[in-house]
């Protein structure tokens, strides 16, 4: 077969693949979300299942995604169609890219309100006014600000304008140029925090918080968090992981490259609760605080450490850009496939995906004041766009592409493309026609 390119452009090389992609996987999901999910569903029990998870099923469903993506060298909608014609399939797989790009919208619209705390927090913390609070001021101003709508609005509106900025420079000039200089800020930044964390006395106990096995723990529903949060870290089941695998160099190893990315995704979330956990329990606070973990408890760490200013401003720095460069993932597969299918170029088609997140974000942080009454299925507008994501389409987009690659795609395009040595291939052929799609859907049926 002729070596086919993408019209949107190509990584200079695998490094800058592996970058991209973990700048997709990790983000608010592992610094903001797997604490706090952690904290309410017990610790060290959900943290092995998360573990299980990403292993057993994120793996194998990213070189799915990978290898869908640069097989065909399109946006998501129009790979799995193009993919499923060349394999003699109905070209109606592309509705699993349709309903990808949606679930892009909807965790879009609630991303960027957490990331819109974030932004707020870097110019808290640098401001100095943070010095010295303690536990329950921080809790006062972290609501102070949720009812601040006027305030989170703004924040909101920034952080859109940041992202379709990038997106709206391409692949090379846009998300190439974001990672080469963010992505290695964001593994200094990191370090740093580790190593502070290691200082404070709550660290054993943060330490044996997130690695205590103890079963009794485990509830169905803490199983279908950790499943549908493997899927959130590692940005799968909706084509942002397809998405940047259409760029990727023919040359590359997906199954090498692809657990790469999987292995620093896991490390950065584990690093962030090291650093978190430990502050919580040296201050006697609530580890099932909920969203608000991260925005309560570090705050007060970094106001009583000397020094606390520029490390509390540099960690919400941290944060802000590994924000920034997952939710470029999040609409990117969108914006391609608008350029591809409309022949749009690429600012109109971003300015248009711009203000569709942007409206429907503003529900989401109007769930904390003024829509706060507002509820569908019991849930408000924020809560709702993050369970039905996170738990419900992700997994399900997941098991669609973990069917479509093991059973309904040609196995010699599977095999060409994926480049595994037999016994490799096997295993991945495995778990990703049984092992994958069953387990989703046991977890599924359990907690129906
Ligand atoms: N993985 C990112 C995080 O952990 C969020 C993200 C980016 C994502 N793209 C995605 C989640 C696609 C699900 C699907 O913060």
């Amino acid at each position: 077969m002729q070596e086919k390119q993408s019209i949107h452009g190509a990584w200079a090389n695998r490094w800058i693949f592996i970058l991209a992609a973990t700048g997709s996987a990790v983000g608010l999901g592992n610094i903001w979300k797997f604490p706090y999910i952690t904290g309410e569903n017990g610790g060290g029990a959900f943290v092995l299942m998360y573990l299980f998870c990403i292993l057993l099923v994120g793996v194998p469903i990213m070189m799915a995604e990978v290898f869908i993506g640069r097989r065909s060298r399109q946006s998501p909608i129009n790979a799995m169609r193009d993919l499923a014609i060349e394999s003699g399939r109905s070209p109606n797989w592309s509705l699993v890219g349709i309903m990808g790009v949606l679930a892009g919208f909807m965790i879009f619209s609630f991303y960027s309100v957490v990331a819109g705390w974030v932004l707020h927090y870097i110019a808290l913390m640098g401001s100095g006014d943070m010095v010295g609070v303690g536990v329950e001021q921080a809790g006062e101003i972290f609501n102070g600000l949720l009812a601040d709508w006027q305030t989170l609005l703004i924040w909101h509106t920034v952080f859109v304008v940041m992202v379709i900025a990038v997106v709206a420079g391409g692949v090379n000039k846009g998300l190439e140029r974001a990672t080469r200089i963010m992505m290695p800020a964001l593994f200094v930044l990191l370090l740093v925090m580790l190593g502070y964390s290691m200082s404070t006395d709550g660290f054993a106990q943060g330490f044996d918080f997130l690695f205590h096995f103890d079963p009794s723990e485990l509830s169905g529903e803490a199983v279908l968090v950790a499943l549908g949060h493997a899927f959130f870290t590692l940005s799968l089941g909706m084509g942002s992981i397809m998405a940047y695998g259409s760029y990727m160099p023919k040359k590359a190893k997906i199954g090498s490259t692809v657990l790469t990315i999987a292995a620093m995704d896991t490390i950065v979330a584990l690093i962030a609760g090291l650093a978190i956990f430990p502050i919580v329990f040296a201050n006697s606070m609530d580890p099932g605080a909920g969203p608000g973990l991260m925005f309560v408890t570090l705050p007060v760490a970094f106001g009583q450490m000397p020094g606390g200013q520029i490390f509390g401003f540099l960690f919400f720095v941290l944060v802000g850009v590994a924000a920034w460069t997952s939710a470029i993932s999040l609409i990117e597969p969108a914006a391609a496939f608008m350029v591809e299918k409309f022949g749009l170029k690429r600012l109109p088609a971003c300015i248009i995906l711009g203000l569709l997140v942007w409206g429907l974000g503003i529900t989401c942080l109007g769930a904390f004041n003024f829509m706060s009454d507002f509820t569908l299925f019991g849930k408000n507008m924020f809560d709702l766009l993050d369970y039905a994501t996170a738990n419900i389409m992700l997994p399900l987009g997941g098991i669609f592409i973990a069917v479509f690659a093991g059973w309904f795609v040609k196995q010699h395009a599977s095999k060409e493309e994926l480049g595994l040595s037999d016994g490799v291939y096997k295993l991945w052929y495995v778990l990703v026609r049984f092992v994958a799609p069953i387990a989703v859907g046991i977890v599924f049926c359990l907690n129906l």
